[in-house]
């Protein structure tokens, strides 16, 4: 099982839930693959934003080997699932998306709303925490059941 969190930046909150659910995964010994992207480029290569490495540390988990990277069509292909935080991060990747097959692979994170950005409120990044933790313990109980 392959898959890929989105937000915008790729800095702030698809590292937490690459984070959070690798974390996940990892305790439960499943051989999957998370990662994480962003569908602008203004940080492509940076480590996630100081804020979310703080508060990920806070909770027990390391997000200092992530790299922003841009989301790319192929991306479709090397990934079985493929989560957005957002609206416009929907938006944004099913303007990509090539046929029915890459449409059906995205998914909103939430079941219900967007996570918000927490970029220009600090303080944010506690909320945004728990609601991705919160959703990625779901998830993982949903794909398992799936697979
Ligand atoms: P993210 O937050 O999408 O959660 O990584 C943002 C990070 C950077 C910017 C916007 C949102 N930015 O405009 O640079």
């Amino acid at each position: 099982m392959k898959i890929l969190m989105v937000c915008l930046g790729n800095i702030c909150r698809s590292p937490l839930a690459h984070g959070v659910f690798t974390n996940l995964v990892e305790k439960e010994g499943l051989d999957w693959t998370i990662d994480s992207a962003g569908t602008g480029d203004w940080h492509v290569g940076e480590q996630p934003d100081r804020r979310s490495v703080a508060i990920a540390k806070k909770h027990g988990i390391d997000i200092t080997a992530q790299k922003a990277q841009l989301f790319q069509t192929s991306f479709f292909d090397d990934y079985d699932r493929i989560f957005v935080m957002d609206e416009n991060n929907y938006d944004d990747v099913i303007a990509l998306a090539r046929n029915d097959e890459d449409q059906e692979k995205v998914s909103k994170f939430l079941l219900e709303g967007d996570v918000p950005d927490p970029y220009f409120d600090a303080s944010q990044f506690e909320a945004v925490y728990q609601m991705i933790e919160n959703r990625c313990e779901e998830l993982l109980r949903d794909l398992k059941s799936e697979n």
